[in-house]
């Protein structure tokens, strides 16, 4: 199908839908009863996201925010309470429908929040070709709409381009843990159901870096619907735009756990207790919160014995394991990460995990840097095994 009959169909399902009141999408999260205090009910009834970017704690007092297909303008509303009196959300739809809910129900929300006017502004425009000056946006939101784009890449290209050298992102949207076959990706009622035009997640997030973004990172993930053995789940993945020039000197950062090594997007590898010198650049990039706890940032090199207290080494139980369906996918913020038993995650490619490996991800601090899957159709009865005398995991 071309681009422009995935766009057009995609729009009139989408002016049907929020004329006739139909609810669609996808798990969001959203206290409902805080929105209704300040949003129409009309507005929230048109609530079509997997996520909540704006409800993330992400929108600062002040700032210029953007929302890529902002449908009813429900994370707009949200920013805009945000944001408070001083900050402007720009909202950016296609369809005519949308736009005519959001822009009739900005003055009350304003009213709302005792604003003296309105700090929202809605635009008509397509997400790859984007109606926005380049680099005044602090941070750009969107909810559910990507996945809808036939042209992604152009897409992330557009991200960059409008947010300024030090501003983010922080987008919900749909990926697959595998290609979408021809016969979904030619269906054009699956494209307005967020299904067909899901990539498969890391190709999503190598576009997303592709496009100049670093530190590319999940906030959440849930997990949505299985079609055909391809398993389809909500993702919201936060990244930042560098300045050209970081203002500090360069440094050097010792790998602290919990993983024993780490590729970074720019393809340096970290090994644990090692310090490595970093850019300027670099420095600044792992001073912010997704990798905080993983490096120790220092003026002058500092190795950590494998006693040392700050380290963190998460091994498996020394039990026999079961193979119970599940699939680990990375989605921290690095291109390659290795943990304790030398398993290999690239990032967004599903591994197989064993039920020991499985109970090692879900611990605390690797718990936010994976989605889990169980892909078995059926009830597992697999034996337990012993996967290596000395108790390390397959
Ligand atoms: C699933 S709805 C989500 C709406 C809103 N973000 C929310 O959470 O309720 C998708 C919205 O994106 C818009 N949309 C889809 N593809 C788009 C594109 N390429 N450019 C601009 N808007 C697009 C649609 O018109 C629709 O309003």
């Amino acid at each position: 199908m071309p681009d422009e009959t995935i766009t057009q169909q995609v729009s009139e399902r989408y002016a049907r839908a929020v004329t006739t009141g139909e609810q669609m999408c996808c798990p969001t999260g959203y206290d409902f009863k805080d929105l209704q205090t300040f949003i129409p009910e009309e507005v929230l009834h048109a609530s079509y996201g997997c996520g909540t970017p704006a409800g993330l704690t992400t929108v600062q007092p002040g700032e210029t925010v953007l929302d890529i297909g902002s449908g009813g303008g429900i994370d707009c509303f949200d920013a805009a309470r945000r944001i408070g009196p001083t900050g402007r959300v720009i909202g950016v739809d296609m369809t005519d429908e949308m736009l005519a809910l959001a822009r009739r129900n900005a003055p009350f929300v304003a009213r709302n929040l005792g604003h003296p006017a309105t700090t929202v502004e809605f635009r008509k425009g397509h997400a790859e070709s984007l109606p926005v000056e380049d680099g005044v946006i602090d941070l750009i939101i969107s909810n559910c709409v990507i996945n809808l784009a036939p042209d992604k890449p152009a897409v992330f290209r557009e991200m960059y381009r409008v947010i300024r050298p030090g501003g983010r992102f922080t987008i919900s949207d749909i990926v697959a843990d595998q290609p979408v076959p021809n016969y979904l990706l030619h269906d054009s009622q699956k494209w307005g159901d967020c299904l067909s035009g899901a990539l498969p997640a890391r190709e999503y997030l190598d576009g997303l870096v592709h496009a100049g973004f670093l530190g590319v990172h999940q906030v959440k993930f849930s997990p949505w619907q299985v079609i055909d053995g391809i398993h389809f789940f909500s993702v919201t993945l936060a990244g930042f735009k560098l300045p050209a020039a970081a203002e500090r000197k360069d440094a050097f950062a010792t790998l602290v756990g919990p993983f024993s090594r780490v590729m970074d997007e720019m393809g340096h590898s970290y090994r644990r207790g090692v310090p490595e010198p970093v850019s300027a650049r670099t420095a600044e990039l792992f001073r912010t919160e997704p990798f905080e706890r993983i490096f120790l940032l220092s003026e002058t090199p500092i190795a950590l014995a494998a006693t040392d207290q700050r380290l963190m080494t998460i091994l498996p139980a020394n039990t026999p394991c079961v193979w119970k369906g599940h699939y680990a996918i990375l989605t921290a913020p690095f291109a390659e990460a290795e943990d304790d038993d030398h398993h290999v995650y690239r990032r967004g490619s599903p591994l197989e995990i064993c039920s020991k490996t499985l109970d090692v991800l879900e611990s605390g601090p690797y718990s936010r840097h994976f989605a889990i899957l169980n892909r078995s159709t059926a009830t597992v009865s697999a034996d337990a095994v012993s996967c290596d005398p000395d108790g390390n995991c397959c």
